[in-house]
């Protein structure tokens, strides 16, 4: 399981310190939230953050695009320092063109999907994916309650991606924590952002390390099946 704490659930006046409490927490990638105000209500971090945070840190970053017209954007994004990108199927006209285009930038290509958006759809671009992000909250801000029809949404998709032999991630994003990881994970799901469950904790990097301890103890198990 990797573990990808969410930036904009820390201290925003002190990123630094974050990044240095991820890296204390053994996680594995950092989760960038990027919010317009249009595509999702809330509007949050962009590319001079980017900048500051992929110079500070050995971690890749995740840049996780909740904006309109991803296509105008991920130019910058990509020049900026994202390792991950993942782009909203709902906001992406010409999906395929976009994560080609992630592709040969050298970074890895996702896209995101809203609560109520069917894996299904992602039938026919499996192969240009390095990973899903399947959204267990309603995407716009950290702290809400995971919705529980993502874990079915993550069973169906791993049996796509099994059935064709891919090596596509999955990835969990909102309300994940110490009460539902060991489902999440039992659901196939191979990445775990964490916003509220990290860095809304007393001690962020022991609530990370939990995290992950709960998380295997489950993936061990699944390895055992
Ligand atoms: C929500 C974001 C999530 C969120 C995660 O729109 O995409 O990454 O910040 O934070 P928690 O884990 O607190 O839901
Ligand atoms: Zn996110």
């Amino acid at each position: 399981m990797k573990l990808a704490p969410s930036l904009i659930a820390a201290d925003m006046t002190a990123f630094g310190d974050a990044l240095d409490l991820c890296a204390s927490g053994g996680a594995d990638l950092v989760h960038f939230d990027v919010m317009d105000g249009h595509f999702v209500p809330n509007l949050t971090i962009g590319v001079p953050v980017l900048e500051a945070v992929a110079k500070k840190t050995s971690l890749p970053v995740d840049v996780h695009l909740m904006v309109a017209q991803p296509e105008r954007l991920l130019d910058e994004y990509l020049r900026a320092g994202a390792a991950w990108i993942s782009v909203h199927w709902e906001a992406a006209t010409h999906l395929d063109r976009l994560l080609q285009r992630i592709r040969e930038a050298g970074a890895r290509a996702g896209v995101a999907l809203n609560p109520a958006t069917p894996v299904e759809l992602l039938e026919d671009v499996l192969n240009r994916l390095d990973y899903v992000v399947l959204m267990s909250v309603n995407p716009g801000f950290s702290g809400q309650t995971f919705i529980p029809y993502a874990l079915d949404k993550a069973r169906r998709l791993r049996r796509m991606i099994d059935d064709k032999g891919l090596s596509v991630d999955i990835e969990m994003d909102g309300g994940v924590g110490q009460g539902n990881i060991r489902q999440v994970v039992d659901a196939g799901v191979d990445i775990c952002v964490t916003g509220s469950a990290a860095f809304g904790q007393e001690d962020p990097v022991t609530a990370m390390q939990e995290l992950r301890r709960l998380a295997e103890l489950s993936t061990s198990e699944r390895n055992q099946s």
